[in-house]
């Protein structure tokens, strides 16, 4: 991007140069030259304004836990920096997108509230799980979210219940420039004892059958409809393939992780293999689940 940038979009809170290693939970790709953290709904509005005024390309990034960059970005990034702080208004609990989403989790346990047992176990950001409608265990966000915030392209704020057609299946229809706030969640008041030990159940779960261990970006592929994505990598004899320090997990074939030096390339390329090898052996068209970035 060879134009400068608005005053306007400068006075937004931001970093220069920072590596998307550092933004990413699989730990690969290139720099990300602008990064705007804005602090408060406001700037992060100021920020779609001024980009949509002046028809500026730019993205949104959350926790990067799925998401794989190939290159550079040289357009803005948007990574929302608001206060983690949570409210609770009877059992409701709302979140700021930017708050991190095993520790919304953890929080709701905390209270009391159940009903985000499921996401004790999903990283990344409140916003991206909303963004996707992530779920676990039978469980997705659209079965406790009641209200949510969000910037459209072109910068207005509107706040909302759910509607059909909004979200299913790991999708949502807050893509495309639009910019998650916050999300608030109708949950159930229990016993915190039984809350706390079913968010330890599934997190032991979750620790025996995924590489949490390892630089990951959660499950590559979506699983398709009445199938298992991590079954037929499986079953395709996929596990343990791998490219330079990319590799398919040997815990959950619908893993890939970074055993150290991998880069966002390798990642992609495996990526492909796995789909073509799938789609060769069971006919099945895997769908991905991460997102990759190319500039
Ligand atoms: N399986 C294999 N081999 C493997 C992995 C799985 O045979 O390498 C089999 C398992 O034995 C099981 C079936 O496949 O019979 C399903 O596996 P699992 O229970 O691990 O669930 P999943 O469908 O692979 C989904 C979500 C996960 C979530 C788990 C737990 C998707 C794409 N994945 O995985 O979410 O943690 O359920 O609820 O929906 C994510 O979204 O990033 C993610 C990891």
């Amino acid at each position: 991007m060879s134009r400068p940038l608005p005053d306007d979009l400068l006075k937004v809170p931001h970093r220069r140069d920072v590596p998307l290693s550092r933004l990413t939970t699989l730990g690969v790709g290139g720099i990300c030259r602008w990064l705007f953290e804005p602090t408060t709904e406001l700037e992060a509005q100021a920020f779609v304004q001024a980009c949509a005024r002046e028809g500026l390309p730019w993205r949104v990034l959350g926790g990067g836990s799925n998401l794989v960059v190939l290159g550079d970005l040289e357009d803005p990034v948007l990574r929302l920096a608001f206060p983690k702080e949570t409210r609770r208004e009877g059992h409701r609990l709302t979140a700021p997108a930017s708050h991190g989403h095993i520790a919304l989790a953890e929080a709701a346990a905390g209270l009391g509230l159940s009903g985000l047992e499921f996401a004790s176990g999903i990283p990344g950001s409140v916003g991206g799980a909303i963004r996707m409608n992530a779920g676990a265990y039978g469980r997705e966000w659209i079965d406790v979210l009641v209200r949510y915030r969000f910037l459209t392209p072109e910068g207005a704020l509107v706040e909302k219940a759910p509607e059909p057609g909004e979200f299913s299946y790991r999708w949502s229809f807050l893509t495309g420039g639009r910019v998650v706030l916050s999300a608030t969640a109708d949950l159930v008041e229990g016993d915190p004892v039984r809350i706390r030990a079913q968010v330890a159940e599934y997190r032991e779960k979750r620790g025996t059958s995924q590489p949490l261990s390892k630089r990951n970006a959660g499950c590559i592929f979506k699983n398709p409809p009445g199938q298992s994505a991590g079954r037929l990598i499986d079953q395709a004899g996929l596990k343990g393939l791998r490219l330079g320090d990319a590799e398919v997990s040997r815990e959950h074939a619908n893993f890939l992780v970074n055993h150290g030096h991998a880069t966002a390339t390798e990642f992609a390329e495996l990526m492909e293999q796995v789909r073509t090898r799938v789609l060769e052996m069971h006919g099945v068209e895997l769908e991905p689940e991460v997102e990759i970035w190319r500039e």
